[in-house]
């Protein structure tokens, strides 16, 4: 009795007075990169860089100076800027490690030199180990300054020096940060940087890298990476509680995996600190050598300032360690109208788990519907006029079909919204698998699709089909598909807005349309325009508000940016769904302050680690209804369902678009496009929602055959892998070692009912072979998604089955 007693008391006599153990801190080195510097990028007190080829240069009073910490890594700068080399242009130089070490991830701080436009580059990065292998890790380099979307870097200055200092860019110019794993089978001896690409250079400023912890381990090596006080909440028993991400890594190296080194029961992450609670504590199921796991835990009364204590407590409620100094943000309870509290705000949860939504390009354009290949049809009446003459498909198009008397505004009345049916559309986004959607409200062309009150009559509630065609989209998803979140596009410049022209730049240089035929009127109406003063304050700004206020719109997906009132917007939007208890979220398109980047008909190679959101339309080349292209081209279910899987495993939304007509139909060919990928998404859904991309690799690094390289994606209890490929000879085989561990069970997602579990095995190197019956294969169209359950059971049981496995 004594004896059993003394074990029942021993854990908590320990978890009140023993010291629970600290985790070693996130290591880093620094890579010694000064050896490789061959250009100047800052310019001071009118010394002469030239950091883009072109005589343009960073103001090196802007710069930080010598240390520069950021999310655990501190990497050094000059400690004076302006006076010599101070980074390296990416240019096959292989930098040596002078000891070969095994390395968990990879960090730099960086710029491209192209300008003017927000496009990326993709560099390559070459490293090789110690038995010879390589492996290429991929950077989708951002530019030092981007134009006119925003993608902000982690250092910003608030203009670029122009030719050798004599004038100044005022766009936003930034140095960005990466960080990215290294797969850890053997240590590292070399990393050669990308090729030199003309025109889109590469600039390393500061390098470092994290090592693994290669020693004999019983047990994982854990760390936590990082902890970060998020804007997001949840509600629990009626609190607001506010998620903190947590980020934790086992530093062991990836070729040591085994039931020893790794997480692999249920494990609690909690934080303690000032008024701290832990109200819903996050969950570790698995974490194996070189991997990280990224949690939420819930927590109220936090304050900005004081530090925070992470614990990890293994399933039986024994501390494992914990990790203290992290500094503390509180929840946001109010946002105010500048950059650094609106700077705070990120992408909801539910957006995050969302990944799929579908974008509604609806408008007088879907009239004429009609653009050349490789224009947008929504550019109609842009084209139209540039340039204004048989040089213009569009114009070509135009005279030929309705003749030269008629003028865009005349599109306005054959837009009749006569078949809109919007219970229709929203069971459609439903059946198609859709979390959300995007409705284009006001395109370039100025014309609404909501009241915009004594702004403008230039919208459907007025001219038209003279409906408030966005009252009847919100008010009937929020009644039939309450779980379908609502969002709305708005383009910030009108193109031929009289009261634009004071604002006006490039493609949208406002001011009344020149009638391109040369006949009568000589300038065109800007039907259903009211006389206001200014169109920031008067139109602009009023309609974001509208749309945030009386439509509770939950995106604000802005276009164009350009000329804006969007910091204030912002405090209001933000400010507004606080109030009402939901969460909302802005593209960076809005001029300021991003949540989320929005590629264009474009996707990213790699995993990005901030938000972002591909937009693509379903037909090749056009957002709205395109009568031109033929249906054939449209993105069928392979193509929606492939992109959308790729783009998922790389920490990205989808937003696909379609076009209706003017009437207010789907058109079958894309609703049955969408329909075919909503069948997949119905059995397979659970590796794409609610999913997190996985640390070390969004795909198989070496596909056998020529096959498309299968993509992965993670959840705390599961594992998934979606080949793009039928597997062949009864077996699907990834050159990876993944988190799997003996006793795993691995279901391929199929339609029917029979999801038994596969057999499986790893060869010496780590590489899956997953045992597929060709029966089962068939069933299935545009992608395998295999689906592994994480075995859970206690180290004993583990260590049974691990033999009967061996
Ligand atoms: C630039 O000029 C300012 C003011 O004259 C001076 O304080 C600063 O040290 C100078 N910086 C460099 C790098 O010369
Ligand atoms: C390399 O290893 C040697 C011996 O362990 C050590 O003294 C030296 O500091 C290491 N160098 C680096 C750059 O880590
Ligand atoms: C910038 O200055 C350098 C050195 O004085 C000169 O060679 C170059 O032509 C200048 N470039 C421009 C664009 O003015
Ligand atoms: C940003 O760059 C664009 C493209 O060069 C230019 O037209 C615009 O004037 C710049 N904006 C500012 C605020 O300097
Ligand atoms: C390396 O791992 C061992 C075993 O888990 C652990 O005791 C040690 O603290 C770790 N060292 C570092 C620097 O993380
Ligand atoms: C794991 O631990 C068990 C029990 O300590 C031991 O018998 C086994 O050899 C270990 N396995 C590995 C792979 O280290
Ligand atoms: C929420 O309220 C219930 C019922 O009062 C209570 O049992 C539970 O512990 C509370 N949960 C938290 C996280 O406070
Ligand atoms: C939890 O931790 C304690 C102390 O380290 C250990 O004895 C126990 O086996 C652990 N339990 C599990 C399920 O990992
Ligand atoms: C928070 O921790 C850091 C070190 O991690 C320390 O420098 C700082 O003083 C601490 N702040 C407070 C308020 O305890
Ligand atoms: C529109 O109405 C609002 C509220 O009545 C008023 O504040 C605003 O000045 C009006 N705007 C114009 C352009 O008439
Ligand atoms: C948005 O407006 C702000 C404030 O007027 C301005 O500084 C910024 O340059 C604008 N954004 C764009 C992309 O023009
Ligand atoms: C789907 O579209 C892709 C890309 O256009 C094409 O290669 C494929 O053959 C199409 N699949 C079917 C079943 O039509």
């Amino acid at each position: 009795m004594k004896t059993n007693k003394l074990w029942i008391a021993l854990p908590l006599l320990c978890s009140t007075f023993c010291a629970a153990e600290e985790f070693p801190k996130f290591p880093f080195t620094l890579l010694p990169l000064e050896p490789f510097f061959d250009n100047q990028a800052a310019s001071v007190n009118g010394s002469i860089a030239d950091f883009d080829g072109q005589g343009n240069s960073f103001d090196g009073q802007f710069l930080p100076v010598g240390s520069y910490a950021y999310d655990g890594i501190t990497y050094q700068l000059p400690t004076i800027w302006g006076t010599g080399n101070d980074n390296v242009i990416a240019n096959s130089q292989t930098l040596s490690l002078s000891n070969s070490t095994f390395v968990h991830e990879l960090h730099a701080l960086y710029s491209g030199d192209n300008s003017g436009d927000a496009t990326f580059t993709v560099d390559r990065f070459m490293l090789t180990f110690l038995d010879g292998s390589t492996q290429t890790l991929t950077l989708e380099a951002s530019n030092w300054w981007g134009w006119p979307d925003l993608n902000p870097g982690i250092i910003q200055t608030p203009y670029s020096l122009q030719t050798n200092g004599t004038s100044k860019n005022f766009n936003h110019t930034s140095i960005f940060q990466w960080s990215t794993a290294v797969s850890s089978e053997q240590p590292l001896t070399s990393i050669t940087f990308p090729e030199v690409n003309p025109g889109h250079r590469l600039h390393l400023f500061s390098m470092a890298f994290s090592p693994s912890n290669n020693s004999v381990a019983d047990g994982p090596s854990l760390v936590v990476r990082r902890a970060r006080f998020t804007s997001r909440w949840e509600m629990v028993n009626n609190t607001r509680a506010q998620a903190v991400h947590i980020t934790i890594a086992n530093l062991l190296p990836t070729s040591s995996l085994s039931f020893n080194t790794s997480v692999n029961s249920q494990h609690t992450i909690e934080i303690s600190g000032p008024g701290i609670t832990t109200v819903t504590p996050g969950m570790v199921y698995r974490l194996v050598p070189g991997d990280q796991a990224r949690v939420d835990v819930l927590i109220t009364g936090s304050t900005t300032g004081s530090n925070a204590t992470i614990t990890i407590k293994n399933s039986t409620g024994k501390v494992v360690g914990t990790s203290t100094g992290w500094p503390v943000t509180a929840l946001l309870t109010h946002y105010s109208a500048d950059t650094a509290s609106l700077s705070a705000h990120e992408t909801p949860t539910w957006w995050r788990k969302a990944k799929y939504g579908i974008f509604i390009h609806w408008g007088v354009y879907s009239y004429p519907a009609w653009a050349p290949p490789s224009e947008y049809a929504e550019w109609y009446n842009y084209y139209l006029h540039n340039p204004p003459n048989s040089s213009s498909p569009t114009w070509v198009h135009h005279l030929a079909t309705y003749g030269q008397n008629i003028l865009y505004d005349d599109f306005i009345s054959d837009f009749t919204a006569s078949k809109f049916n919007a219970s229709a559309w929203l069971d459609l986004f439903d059946r198609a698998g859709a979390k959300y959607f995007v409705q284009v409200t006001k395109h370039h062309d100025g014309f609404a699709l909501f009241d915009t009150g004594n702004t403008t009559n230039r919208s459907s509630v007025i001219l038209g089909p003279k409906r408030d065609l966005l009252k009847e989209l919100f008010d009937t998803a929020a009644a039939e598909k309450p779980h379908i979140h609502r969002g709305t596009y708005y383009s910030l410049p009108e193109w031929f807005n009289p009261d634009y022209a004071k604002y006006g730049f490039g493609e949208w240089p406002g001011g009344l349309a020149r009638n391109p035929f040369n006949t009568t009127p000589t300038f065109e109406p800007y039907t259903g325009h009211l006389d206001i003063s200014d169109y920031i304050e008067d139109l602009q700004y009023p309609h974001m508000l509208t749309l945030a206020t009386q439509y509770n719109t939950e995106i604000m997906w802005c276009d164009i940016g350009g000329p804006n009132n969007t910091l204030d917007f912002a405090a209001e939007f933000y400010n507004h769904a606080l109030a009402n208890g939901y969460q909302v979220t802005m593209n960076n398109r809005c001029g300021a302050v991003p949540d989320f980047n929005t590629p264009e008909y474009e996707t990213f190679n790699s995993i990005q680690t901030s938000s972002w959101e591909s937009n693509e339309g379903m037909d090749p080349f056009s957002y709205g209804l395109n009568t031109a292209t033929n249906a054939s081209e449209y993105k069928n279910g392979t193509t929606i369902i492939q992109t959308l899987v790729d783009i998922v495993s790389k920490n990205g939304n989808f937003l696909l678009d379609i076009g209706p007509t003017a009437e207010g139909e789907i058109i079958a060919p894309m609703a049955d496009n969408l329909l075919e990928a909503g069948v997949w998404l119905e059995y397979a859904g659970d590796c794409v929602y609610d999913t997190e991309y996985w640390f070390q690799t969004s795909q198989d690094p070496n596909p056998q055959n020529g096959l498309a390289p299968a993509r992965f994606t993670t959840t705390p209890t599961t594992f998934c892998i979606v080949a793009f490929d039928a597997p062949t000879e009864n077996e699907l085989v990834i050159h990876k070692r993944l988190p799997l561990l003996p006793g795993d069970a691995i279901t391929l997602l199929t339609p029917g009912k029979n999801q038994s579990s596969l057999a499986w095995s790893t060869d010496s190197s780590g590489n899956l072979i997953i045992n597929v019956p060709a029966s089962m294969v068939g069933e299935i169209q545009y992608a395998w998604a295999f689906k592994a359950t994480y075995n859970l059971a206690e180290p004993s049981d583990l260590y049974y089955i691990s033999q009967q496995y061996d």
